[in-house]
């Protein structure tokens, strides 16, 4: 096998044996390179300046937006807003578009198992206008039925919010099916896709989803860049969600006209850098492929399944089948807190995350009030899911008790 870890400079110098990738992936040197070259050799204010440094920096900034665009399918560059990740993406949408499309008497309809940042915003919603809050529940495999979604998604609904992949679960919803439902009803879908573009293939034509969030420093880019898909005529209608520099035509005394789409979403000074990191994550991902990536690790989700099950009061949420887990495996071991689990794994130098994973509703709907989530990035290897394992199957003697 190919040593995959060897682009990565972190888990080059250090012995980590690195399983929390669902929270962030580690970073390619190109990426680093990127970000760094931004400000090495092209740094400026993008989109102001009629200099050459800054109209480099507009360039690079613009690129980043195109291969963003061509990344996720969508139709138009204008169609694609930089933000700082998924979480300020979703909250754009709620602000913009649910304060001023939802109303008394309407409904929202989120799945059970958001992360916060897909609920929040919507609890605020419902909140601020009056409109009702329901659930999109899941069996505890994760599967949602279309009962469920028939049930829950009606003439009332205005708006659906529902992950692509669950970060607790790894489960891929059935999104076609709430989309389609949704439309039907003529109810706009917001699809947080925080954990699957780093994953698999995402196009967001095809899937016609009315809005789609992703953070660029789960897919190997850096922190603090994320992305909004909006289609355009949606975005065009919203107001914008913050106010200020470099996102108006012109402004007076009274007020102001507002810029064209994608500006009108990206007020202040931008993430160019951060921009300029996310086309080389893209770049990076071609290079790899999805397909690659996504063979390296099923193989490696159905060794550390098979491992897990086979230790006596382990319990894996979610499906049985490792091809519906998307790398991510949350488990529990009877009697002893994820706290404690995550501590003896990490004297093994094993790192995962361990707690309610910003997904509380979600383990309150599986009767449990904290997990311990290893996350898997094709980087990782057999010798490190073998460690885990190993160490795992420690864990209730170390705690004291007998098996
Ligand atoms: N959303 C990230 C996670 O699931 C931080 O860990």
């Amino acid at each position: 096998m190919p040593d995959y870890k060897k682009d990565f400079p972190l888990l080059v110098k250090e012995p980590t044996i690195y399983l929390d990738n669902a929270a962030t992936s580690q970073k390619p040197e190109c990426v680093l390179e990127a970000e760094k070259g931004f400000y090495v050799n092209h740094n400026a204010n993008p989109l102001r300046g009629f200099y050459p440094l800054s109209m480099e920096a507009t360039d690079i900034y613009e690129n980043a937006r195109k291969k963003v665009q061509q990344f996720i399918n969508a139709k138009s560059e204008r169609e694609i807003i930089f933000t700082r990740n998924t979480t300020e993406s979703i909250n754009l949408v709620a602000y913009s578009y649910g304060l001023s499309n939802i109303k008394k008497g309407d409904e929202i309809v989120v799945s059970i198992m958001e992360h916060h940042s897909n609920m929040l915003p919507w609890q605020m919603v419902a909140r601020n206008t009056g409109a009702e809050l329901k659930y999109l529940e899941c069996e505890a495999d994760g599967s949602v039925s279309e009962e469920t979604i028939e049930k829950v998604i009606t003439d009332k609904t205005k708006l659906v919010a529902c992950g692509h992949v669950s970060n607790v679960l790894g489960r891929v919803n059935p999104i076609d099916k709430i989309i389609k439902r949704a439309h039907d009803y003529g109810a706009v879908v917001v699809i947080d896709a925080a954990q699957s573009a780093p994953h698999m293939g995402i196009d967001v034509s095809a899937m016609d989803a009315d809005f789609l969030a992703f953070s660029g420093h789960k897919m190997f880019g850096p922190m603090g860049i994320g992305v909004l898909y909006g289609k355009e005529k949606l975005l065009n209608a919203m107001p914008p969600f913050l106010t200020g520099g470099e996102m108006i035509e012109s402004v007076t005394r009274e007020g102001a006209k507002y810029a064209e789409l994608p500006h009108k979403f990206e007020a202040g000074t931008v993430n160019a850098a951060g921009a300029a990191g996310l086309a080389a994550a893209i770049d990076f991902i071609e290079k790899i492929g999805f397909d690659v990536m996504e063979e390296r690790e099923a193989a490696l989700t159905a060794m550390a399944m098979e491992g897990l099950k086979a230790i006596p009061h382990v319990k894996i949420l979610g499906s049985e089948n490792p091809s519906e887990h998307t790398g991510i495996i949350t488990f529990v071991i009877d009697d002893v807190h994820p706290h404690d689990v995550s501590a003896i794994l990490e004297a093994d130098g094993i790192d995962v995350r361990a707690g309610h994973h910003c997904a509380q509703p979600l383990l309150a709907h599986l009767g449990v009030r904290s997990a311990t989530r290893a996350s898997i990035m094709y980087y990782n290897t057999e010798e490190e899911i073998k460690a885990l394992i190993d160490s795992a199957a420690t864990v209730r003697k170390r705690m004291g008790y007998g098996e």
